[in-house]
């Protein structure tokens, strides 16, 4: 297969443990199959708060993020949306393909805006899903992992590239999402987790802090450790959390576990998670923010070389 795959991260702030065992560890297997594309997403940062914030720390985070648990930039290109000026000049046309009345219906969209803090609804906030049209058919992307919440803009993506060739002729692939299989990880507080809630454990967290955040996750009083979603999903989550880590079933965990309570449980959980995030470290300790810099500019380029060539390509099927 002649896949190419590109997936990308708002930087936003330190990843955590629901993006590895969600998207991170798929990326770091896809890279021996495929060409692969990893997007800084800086520009649309923008689009659910009005300034962009500690950036450049946060896409150097993000890079070390990357490198620390294994994407391998001599496989992977690593680049951002603010170094690469063609791909974002796809934008014009690409906007010219969708209606405004598809625009508002994106769920996802939808869905940001209602929880948006945000003063107004920005135009961005509409456009961003064929922004994310450009960073998949840039590079002719072909195969799109993501969580649920992205199919709406997989979707968005298909119709731009299928509408493009119909009326300029065949440019692009369509592109197809790829959905993960694992089960969801809540945070410590049994609701989404992300690290604005602090339910998360980031990364780059040292052992103490995990430790300090596995102590104060929520349970329940009953001694008996069960895997039970609906009934005890907190409960639940954490045992997920120590399988995923292990690499064990929950409900064999649980098992073990018996009538030790919440403080085997955690115990347990915590073992799992700094044993599982030891290797991460250490890498991520090896690592300086320059090398970042410079992976990071060398990605930029040759996403750049490509980019160039999709916009020509582009310009002359549109007769420009
Ligand atoms: N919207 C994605 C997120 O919030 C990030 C992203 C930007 C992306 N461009 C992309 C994901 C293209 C997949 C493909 O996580």
């Amino acid at each position: 297969m002649n896949d190419v795959v590109l997936t990308g991260d708002r930087p936003t702030g330190p990843l955590h443990l629901g993006h590895y065992f969600g998207s991170l560890a798929n990326r770091v297997k896809l890279q021996d199959e495929h060409p692969m594309y990893v997007l800084v997403a800086d520009y649309q940062v923008i689009t659910d708060r009005d300034l962009p914030g500690e950036i450049q720390r946060n896409i150097t985070g993000l890079l070390l993020d990357y490198l620390a648990v294994g994407i391998d930039p001599d496989k992977a290109t690593i680049f951002q949306h603010s170094a690469i000026p063609e791909l974002n000049q796809l934008l014009v046309p690409f906007l010219s393909l969708v209606s405004v009345a598809e625009l508002g219906r994106n769920p996802t969209v939808k869905d940001e805006i209602a929880h948006s803090s945000q003063q107004a609804v920005s135009g961005l906030m509409f456009t961003y899903p064929v922004h994310q049209a450009a960073d998949i058919l840039f590079c002719k992307g072909t195969l799109v992992p993501v969580g649920k919440d992205q199919l709406p803009h997989v979707e968005v993506t298909r119709l731009v590239a299928r509408r493009f060739n119909e009326r300029y002729g065949e440019v692009f692939p369509l592109p197809e999402a790829m959905m993960g299989e694992r089960p969801l990880l809540r945070g410590l507080d049994g609701g989404k987790m992300s690290k604005s809630r602090g339910n998360a454990i980031a990364l780059s967290a040292g052992e103490a802090e995990t430790a300090a955040l596995i102590r104060k996750a929520r349970t329940d009083a009953d001694r008996l450790i069960t895997y039970d979603e609906t009934r005890r999903p907190e409960v639940a989550n954490l045992l997920t959390l120590a399988g995923l880590c292990l690499g064990r079933e929950p409900r064999d965990l649980a098992e073990e576990i018996g009538y030790g309570g919440a403080a085997a449980l955690k115990s347990l959980v915590t073992e799992a998670v700094n044993d599982f995030l030891r290797p991460i470290r250490a890498r991520r300790a090896e690592l300086t923010e320059s090398d970042a810099r410079r992976i990071l500019a060398e990605g930029n380029e040759r996403a750049r070389e490509q980019a160039i060539k999709t916009l020509q390509e582009v310009r002359t099927a549109m007769g420009f």
